[in-house]
């Protein structure tokens, strides 16, 4: 017998299966000979949220989550922090390589031209309510610029998924300045081409009168470390809806559009705002005791903010990374006073067998949101930050997906548990 199979006994009938295993895995497809009688569908597997389901095969980002592992195309997370950029770490995500000089030269000068948006994206970001939420405000505009590229519909063409690359990776920080200006009432900031990805940045969300905006290199330089922690986590909630989307070949400011909106939510892209909110509520480090109490005996209630992973169950790499950054950004910038009352949170956390026994350890948001604070900007803006470099990402990912002969439009089962064939009551009849 292969020693690669899966030998399944079903006890209803008697039967046994053997069944392929690949890859540490077997195929769900394979189930379905599994059956009691001629007319029953096959075996499903049930796996709400997929807790133990490959949706499928990727050679972009390695995560080994009982160790704290994270590596882009092979490359440690720890090592593309201290010496590549987030415009380096964004081509190696999509094209599989460190890029050479001139590779590098060619790509960031793509990505720099590609910065501005068509005047009427602005009047649509002008459209906003005065109060609304820039990450409602990146959702809606980057959904809309598939109106302005129709050529993106070319999906299967390579020239244009290129074109489209430029375009998304360019303009995604370029509106989320405008939505950040829009919030604030201020006049929008235009790319200035001779910045860096993330100077320019920094250029679109906080000039003010000045002719030639200067950003602070140690702060360009965190902002930069932290788009190359964020640039990919393989599939996560928004990238399983990039891939989920793009599968019905939508295009792909449609499907980014999707995967941000995933993105918005407090359990995914939200948490360091949320974290920000509870160092906030929970007020002085003497609280913090009290705070983690409320967090046990809420069971699932109560949730300390920035803690907890589905795939790490040890330290998160990137919290690691960051707690340094903080120190840099810090030094320029004073220290932020709810510091203190998150490195309390964490020291008690971790020694607590609660915490302890569930494997819960700070995640990439518990620092994010104290840094971009500490930078000026504002907890709206936090899921846009993360949105921004996690474009590359998506697109990665989308990209791998169209061109997997396995993939298919996603399409999961379901249980059914509803009622039985009933026939239609009259509405003077109902009860
Ligand atoms: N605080 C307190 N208890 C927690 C926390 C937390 N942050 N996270 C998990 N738990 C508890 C759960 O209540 C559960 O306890 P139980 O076994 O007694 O029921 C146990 O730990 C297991 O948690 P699950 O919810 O099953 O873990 P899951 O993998 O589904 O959730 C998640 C992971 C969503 C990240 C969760 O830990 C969480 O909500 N954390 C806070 C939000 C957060 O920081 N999100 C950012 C994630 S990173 C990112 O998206 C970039």
């Amino acid at each position: 017998m292969n020693s690669e199979t899966l030998t399944i006994t079903d006890n209803r009938t008697g039967k046994k299966y053997e069944i392929p295993i690949r890859d540490g895995a077997i195929n769900a497809n394979d189930l379905r000979q599994i059956r009691v009688s001629e007319d029953d569908f096959g075996l499903m597997s049930y796996d709400p949220a997929f807790m133990n389901t490959a949706s499928c095969q990727s050679k972009i980002t390695y995560i080994d989550g009982d160790i704290g592992i994270l590596r882009y195309r092979g490359y440690p997370i720890e090592q593309l922090a201290e010496k590549s950029t987030y415009l380096e770490t964004a081509y190696l995500i999509l094209y599989g390589e460190l890029p050479t000089k001139a590779q590098l030269d060619e790509w960031s000068r793509n990505v720099t031209h590609h910065s501005i948006l068509h005047e009427n994206i602005k009047k649509f970001i002008d459209g906003f309510h005065y109060d609304a939420h820039p990450m409602g405000m990146l959702v809606s505009a980057v959904g809309a610029l598939s109106t302005f590229y129709t050529d993106a519909k070319n999906i299967f063409d390579p020239g244009s998924r290129t074109k489209q690359t430029h375009r998304l990776i360019a303009k995604m920080p370029t509106l989320a300045g405008f939505a950040y200006r829009h919030s604030v009432g201020m006049p929008y900031s235009y790319p200035d081409n001779d910045l860096s990805y993330t100077g320019n940045f920094l250029n679109m969300m906080f000039k003010m009168t000045e002719l030639k905006y200067k950003p602070n290199p140690v702060i360009e330089k965190a902002l930069d470390v932290l788009f190359i922690l964020h640039a990919d986590h393989e599939q996560n909630c928004s990238t399983n809806a990039m891939r989920g989307v793009g599968s019905s070949h939508v295009d792909p400011y449609c499907a980014v559009a999707a995967a941000a909106a995933a993105l918005y939510g407090p359990l995914h892209g939200g948490a360091n705002e949320a974290v920000l909110r509870m160092l906030m509520q929970i007020g002085s480090k003497d609280k913090v005791p009290e705070f983690i109490k409320q967090v046990k005996e809420g069971h699932g209630k109560v949730m300390l903010m920035g803690f907890g992973h589905r795939v790490y169950k040890n330290y998160d790499p990137r919290a690691k990374i960051i707690k340094q950054v903080a120190d840099n950004v810090f030094a320029v910038t004073g220290r932020n006073p709810l510091l203190d009352i998150a490195l309390e949170l964490e020291r008690i956390a971790l020694e607590d067998d609660y915490f302890i026994k569930r494997k819960l350890y700070p995640n990439v948001d518990f620092y994010s949101g104290l840094i971009y604070q500490s930078i000026g900007l504002a907890m709206d803006m936090f899921p846009v930050l993360f949105a921004i470099p996690r474009t590359s990402g998506w697109i990665a990912q989308w990209e791998e997906m169209l061109l997997d002969a396995e993939q298919k439009i996603a399409r999961p089962r379901q249980v059914y548990k509803g009622a039985g064939k009933r026939d239609y009551v009259p509405i003077a009849m109902r009860k």
